[in-house]
């Protein structure tokens, strides 16, 4: 990519985190916008990422003045837009914040961008949970129906479908490019979010507490957050260079369309951290039990990704217990970004 201007929404959290690393070290010029709505301690902090932005709003995505004006003052090419709330309990709890966040926040994104003439790409990134999932185990490809039935799942297979009706009512109209970028479960060091299955472990493995598991046979496809970035940045700058058509879909995941089960995962750890107790958790969500996807369409235009599931699992546990061994975040972030070649 070139030396211009980007916008990473969500870039306080921890796939924005990596994200403006990835961009910085590629010479854009990386503004941010994020609302500090998330939980739990962040990269961007330990990491000191706000030194290396050129500039950064604290608004909610969803607030289209907030966020066309910002987007007009900065003046950006390209948008990765990742902001959102992205934890699946959390959307049991909070429902329309959810909805606001994920579904009209890309809504805000995409209107503001239209607004905006020199906004050529916009990456929307939303999540394999968009599929209508029968729970059969299939991998999912992007032509697959879309649906969902909580509401994380309809909230990003919202998103998708306003950045379909966008793309059909203004693509051609100097209108950005527009493509959406299906993530699997995200795991890399870095991620201390609440309720999420390696920071919930690492959290447990250190405190000493228990770790609750709520469905030990569940199967993810993880990946690690190297692939992700730079499998968005990727997909962007195609988009930029005018090789890909606006409207386009994308799952990202793990090499090989490989996945895990939670108990799988669970395994490796107690290889790192043996004293780990693990408990049922009484607090079930009625989530997909089997997600896979296939990354065939991404693999064939682009280059296969790196990690399979457990290599990025393992990848991950290895970057917190250098981090607690004292070695500096941003370190071991270059250090894993070094792998992709
Ligand atoms: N991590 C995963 O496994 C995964 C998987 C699939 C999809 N995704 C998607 O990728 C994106 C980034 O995920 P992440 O893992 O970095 O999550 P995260 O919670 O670490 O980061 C999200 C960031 O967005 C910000 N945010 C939330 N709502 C906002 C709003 N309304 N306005 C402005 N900022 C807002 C939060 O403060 C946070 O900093 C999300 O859209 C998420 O749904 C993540």
């Amino acid at each position: 990519m070139g030396q211009s201007r980007v916008l990473v929404t969500g870039h306080k959290g921890f796939i924005g985190a990596w994200t403006v690393q990835l961009l910085c070290q590629a010479g854009w010029t990386v503004f941010g916008l994020d609302d500090e709505s998330s939980y739990g301690e962040r990269l961007y902090d330990a990491a000191g990422m706000k030194s290396m932005l050129a500039g950064e709003l604290t608004s909610d995505v969803s607030d289209l003045q907030m966020t066309q004006t910002w987007i007009e003052q900065i003046g950006p090419e390209l948008i990765i837009h990742l902001a959102g709330q992205a934890i699946v309990p959390r959307a049991f709890k909070q429902p329309y914040l959810t909805f606001k966040s994920n579904a009209l926040g890309t809504l805000a994104i995409l209107e503001a961008a239209r607004l905006t003439p020199c906004v050529r790409a916009v990456m929307c990134i939303t999540s394999d949970k968009v599929y209508e999932n029968n729970n059969n185990g299939q991998a999912f490809s992007e032509p697959d129906m879309l649906g969902g039935s909580d509401i994380y799942s309809v909230s990003k297979s919202g998103a998708e479908l306003i950045a379909k009706a966008y793309n059909a009512s203004h693509c051609g109209n100097g209108s950005p490019n527009i493509q959406t970028i299906r993530l699997g479960n995200v795991v890399g060091g870095g991620d201390w979010a609440v309720n999420r299955l390696i920071p919930d472990l690492i959290h447990a493995a250190r405190s000493g507490g228990d770790f609750r598991v709520r469905y030990m046979d569940a199967t993810r496809p993880f990946q690690h957050v190297s692939d992700v970035v730079n499998g968005i940045s990727k997909i962007a700058s195609a988009a930029l260079n005018g090789q890909l058509r606006s409207g386009e879909a994308w799952n990202l995941g793990p090499r090989n369309n490989s996945f895990a089960k939670v108990r799988d995962v669970i395994d490796l750890f107690k290889r790192y951290y043996p004293n780990l107790s693990v408990i049922d958790s009484e607090e079930k969500i009625k989530e997909d039990l089997n997600l896979r996807v296939d990354v065939a369409k991404y693999s064939d235009q682009f280059s296969p990704p790196v990690f399979d599931s457990m290599e990025g699992v393992e990848r991950a546990i290895r970057w917190y217990q250098s981090f607690y061994a004292g070695t500096s975040p941003i370190d071991l972030v270059r250090a894993d970004l070094s792998l992709l070649g």
